[in-house]
Formats: structure tokens, sequence, C-alpha cells
């Protein structure tokens, strides 16, 4: 047993449920100040009911406490702005960094399809045989050229091939079918929201990922933009831990979100 890696694993997927809600709050290191992550500090009051975050080092150094018992996962390729070609990126943020940071494991994009594909899947190679020296886990995400379709050929290729190259975990974007990605893919998916759909859409999505065999999500718009992170966030824990259904985690969702409006009105009054 490769016990750094099982523990740092550990850290990502709870052990009760083998499962994980993971945050992502990445975003800004190729799309600048995105909506909902513009201030940093309204994503404080959900790193609670996350198992980890994906997270750059700028944003663990800027506007983590150090002291958070929630673990997080380093995202560590970048280079391109929205404004340039995306599967541009490389590996920016050291082994030794994520270490020193204390990460539970590290996350890089591979872009199958586009125009660098061939080195962004080296570069997975390269992360995956210096990750193996320190016992971290590594995530891979099949980000999706605007070109590619999301059906189970793309997604499920994508996926088989980051687990051969051997990342731990992989990061996909949910599809019809979506039973047959996870087939064929031999290590653990987790699913990415993608753009903010409305949150019975999103929680019907994640019911039907953890139904299809994904092992949790790693979400960020359709939780940080909606209109109550909070209560989105518990739902979507709901889906993943306890498996509860769509409509059961609507209602946590609703009941936040009146909780939430309640608590402003209160703010309100006492001004
Ligand atoms: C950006 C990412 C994001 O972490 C990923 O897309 C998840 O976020 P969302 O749920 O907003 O899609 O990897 O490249």
């Amino acid at each position: 047993m490769d016990f750094g890696l099982e523990n740092r694993l550990s850290r990502i997927f709870n052990p009760r449920s083998g499962r994980t809600v993971m945050l992502a709050v990445d975003h800004g290191y190729f799309q600048g100040p995105t909506t909902g992550l513009r201030d940093m500090k309204n994503i404080i009051p959900l790193i609670p009911q996350a198992d980890c975050l994906f997270v750059t080092r700028g944003t663990m150094r800027n506007s983590i406490d150090p002291r958070t018992n929630t673990a997080f996962c380093l995202r560590v390729s970048g280079g391109p702005s929205i404004l340039g070609e995306l599967s541009n990126e490389d590996i920016i943020t050291s082994m030794e960094e994520a270490i020193r940071l204390n990460a539970s494991g590290v996350g890089m994009s591979i872009f199958v399809g586009a125009k660098n594909e061939d080195r962004t899947i080296s570069n997975l190679g390269r992360l995956v045989n210096e990750a193996q020296r320190y016992g971290m886990p590594v995530l891979a995400i099949t980000a999706v050229g605007r070109e590619m379709g999301r059906d189970t050929r793309y997604i499920g290729l994508a996926c088989r091939i980051a687990a051969e190259i051997g990342a731990q975990f992989v990061k996909t974007y949910y599809c019809d079918d979506f039973h047959k990605v996870v087939e064929g893919c031999p290590v653990p998916i987790v699913i990415a929201g993608g753009k903010k759909l409305p949150e019975m859409e999103a929680l019907q999505m994640t019911e039907n990922a953890i139904r299809a065999g994904a092992r949790g999500v790693d979400m960020g718009r359709n939780i940080f933009q909606s209109d109550s992170p909070a209560g989105m966030i518990k739902a979507v824990r709901a889906i993943v831990h306890k498996g509860a259904t769509a409509a059961e985690a609507f209602d946590m969702y609703q009941k936040g979100r009146k909780q939430a409006a309640e608590a402003a009105d209160a703010r309100m009054e006492k001004v």
C-alpha cells in the first residue's frame, strides 16, 4: 500500500461514503474575476461544507485561512487566458509548492482533440511521474474544446486516456449514458457542473451522475453563482453522500435560500 497516496485520497474522498463534494473555485486562473468569485470572501462560508477545494496556489495564499480543516487539490496547470488558445497550458506550479502548501492532490487539464492535445497529455504523464515520488494523487481534468461534442464517445475517450496515463481520478462533464463513460474508466470520476443551470436541473444532473457511477462532483458555478450558494452546496452534499433524490435536495436548497433571505431581512432591520 502507498500510505501517503491513500492517506491523501482519504482526505478528498470521504471514507464513509467513498464519494466527494469538491468545490471548484479555480476559474480565475484563466477567466479572471469570474461572477461569484470576484471577491473570494464569498466562498469562505462554503468551505466547511466541501470535502475538498479545487483551487490555485494564489487563492490558498491570499484568501484561505491556513487553519482550515478542509482538504484542497491544487490546480497546477495554466498559461493562456480566456483570450488565448486555451489548450496551450503547461504545468506552472511545482510539486514542491504543492507539498509546501500541504495539498491533498494536484490537478491539471488535458485537451483531447484540441490543438495542443499531445503536449497536455505528455504533461500529465510528467506530472504523474513526479507526483508518484511523493504519494501525491493526480486529478486529470478533461477540458472540452469549443468544437467538441459532449457525448460518451468523446468524454469516454478523454477519461480513459487520463486513467491510462496514470491519473488517480478524473474530472469530466456529464453526458447522456454516463454509465458507459464510468464503465470505460478504471479510476473514480467526478463531474464538473459546467455553466450555471437552474438549481433543479443542476441537482438532477448530480443525481443522474451519481446513479451512473460518478464518485462525486467538483462543482463551481452551479454552487457559487446560485442565489443561495450555502443552500446549494448542502443540497449537492445530500445527493452525493446521503443518496437524496434531486427533488429532496431541491427542498433543502429552497430552505437554505429562505433562511438566508430571513437573515438578510433581520440584518436590514437592525441597521
Ligand atoms: C476550469 C475548471 C473548473 O474547476 C471546472 O470547470 C469546475 O467548475 P464548474 O462546475 O464551474 O464547471 O476546471 O477549467
